[in-house]
């Protein structure tokens, strides 16, 4: 029988987060799709306290891709305002829990109030250490790697890099947030199967968990679900089953 409790000393250390389907609850309430956003930022909220609660070390929420720029202007609008907002209610209690806000993307695309704001949270809460919070913001993975070929490029121009020396973990070294570990878990709601342009490098070997939720009914009760679909699971890194329960790694 499948064991459905959570076991705490096998954690995720990082949890990454696709919050699909803020459109579509909206919609099958006839509602607006910013209502839906809107309502999406409670969501948010819980699983902020809730990742804290149950130990995880770094949460990563994929708040706004690269391509969500294409949307209707008003719709842009809305999400940037929705950041601003939860900068403002959130982050007292953020910095009380010692919780740690970054943000990676390409931040110089986001207004500059926005912008400002969030620089503020983060400078307030650069020395906390209970857990980390990554807003991916603006962001695309194939843009983090070509930001990262541009830096290597720009070091081999100026002669103090040679080929032979760029590695995984040179390349890793130049992007956004290069000391946080890779995300082990992967969570998208909304029911689609895809990656969307998230963390491309770094779920190389995220184990991946979709469901059918739409983000706004995202509870923590769903987050211990998809953590115990992880605890299940056995991560061989390439290794075969018979290696990895012989040296006792692949759990979860
Ligand atoms: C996720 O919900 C929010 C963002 C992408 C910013 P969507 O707005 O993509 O909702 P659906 O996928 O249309 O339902
Ligand atoms: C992914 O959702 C981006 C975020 C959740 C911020 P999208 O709704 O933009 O993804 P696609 O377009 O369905 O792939
Ligand atoms: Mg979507």
């Amino acid at each position: 029988m499948r064991e459905r409790r959570l076991r705490t000393d096998a954690l995720p250390r990082h949890v990454a987060i696709i919050m699909d389907g803020n459109g579509r609850w909206a919609e099958s309430r006839g509602l607006t799709r910013n209502e839906g956003h809107n309502a999406g930022l409670e969501a948010v909220r819980e699983v902020v306290r809730s990742a804290h609660e149950l130990g995880v070390r770094v949460l990563t929420l994929y708040a706004f891709s690269q391509e969500n720029w294409n949307r209707p202007q008003g719709e842009v609008d809305a999400l940037m305002r929705l950041l601003d907002r939860y900068v403002d209610s959130e982050v007292d209690e953020v910095d009380r829990n010692g919780i740690q806000i970054r943000a990676v993307g390409r931040l110089d695309e986001v207004p500059g109030a926005i912008r400002r704001k969030l620089d503020v949270a983060i400078e307030r809460t650069r020395g906390n250490d209970e857990m980390v919070l990554v807003f991916a913001l603006s962001y695309g993975g194939r843009q983090e790697i070509v930001d990262a070929v541009k830096k290597l490029v720009a070091e081999a121009e100026s002669g103090k890099l040679d080929a032979d020396a760029v590695d995984e973990k040179l390349v890793a070294s130049c992007l956004y947030e290069p000391d946080l570990p890779d995300p082990d878990l992967l969570i998208r709601t909304g029911a689609e199967w895809r990656v969307s342009n998230f963390l491309l490098w770094q779920i190389a070997y995220s184990e991946i968990h979709v469901t059918n939720l739409m983000w706004p009914d995202f509870r923590k009760q769903h987050l211990v679900d998809a953590i115990i679909d992880y605890q299940q699971r056995e991560r061989r890194f390439g290794q075969t089953s018979a290696q990895v329960r012989d040296s006792g790694e692949g759990e979860a």
